[in-house]
């Protein structure tokens, strides 16, 4: 992988700078969903305000890859409960592909989950991920039919470690 990409994690601060390239990126690389759903997103579910507050709260964390100070690839993602933690979002922007970056930020996910204790880690893509994911040792579990937002899910998971009830009685965040 080219040495000039940063990889790091979100700071609320980085928001303002990242919010048009999530939206940009959630516009053109998600074929699953219509034009009038993906408004939605950037406007709602996914709004910068939104994005804000769960990043304040500790509900979601984002693993950004950096080239020149713009957010070339990402990773969202949000613990759920259990142990259990699930990807939002995964994108690299294309003439960045190919070249390990979502790898890294996957990888990066999978190493705090572990760490904050969390046993498996859980996503759905569309079909033409199936191949990258089952690649990066994910486990393919079905395809979930008209699932949220009406899109056909693929649904992977990955166990990292032994679930501990000392690990997911306890408050987890990444
Ligand atoms: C899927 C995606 C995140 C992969 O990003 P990337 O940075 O190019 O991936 P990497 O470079 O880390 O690829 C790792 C390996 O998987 C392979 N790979 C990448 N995308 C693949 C795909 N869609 N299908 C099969 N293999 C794939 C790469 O060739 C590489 O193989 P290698 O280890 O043998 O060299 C990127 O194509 C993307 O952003 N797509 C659009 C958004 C999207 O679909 N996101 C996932 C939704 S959950």
């Amino acid at each position: 992988m080219p040495k000039d990409y940063i990889f790091r994690k979100a700071s609320p601060r980085d928001l303002s700078a990242f919010f048009p390239e999530f939206a940009k990126s959630l516009k053109s690389q998600f074929p699953e969903y219509s034009s009038k759903t993906k408004e939605f997103f950037v406007k709602r579910e996914y709004c910068l305000e939104a994005l804000k507050s769960q990043l304040d709260n500790k509900e979601i964390v984002i693993y950004l890859a950096i080239l020149a100070s713009q957010a070339v690839g990402f990773l969202i993602a949000r613990y759920i409960c259990g142990g259990v933690c699930l990807c939002s979002w995964l994108a690299v922007a294309e003439g960045h592909r190919g070249k390990g970056l979502a790898s890294q930020l996957l990888k990066m996910w999978q190493n705090e989950a572990k760490k904050a204790g969390i046993h498996k880690l859980h996503l759905w893509t569309g079909k033409r991920n199936l191949d990258f994911y089952k690649k990066k040792g994910f486990t393919y579990v079905g395809k979930i039919p008209k699932n949220y937002y009406g899109a056909d899910d693929y649904l992977f998971y990955k166990v990292i470690q032994k679930p501990q009830e000392k690990n997911f009685l306890k408050n987890i965040s990444l």
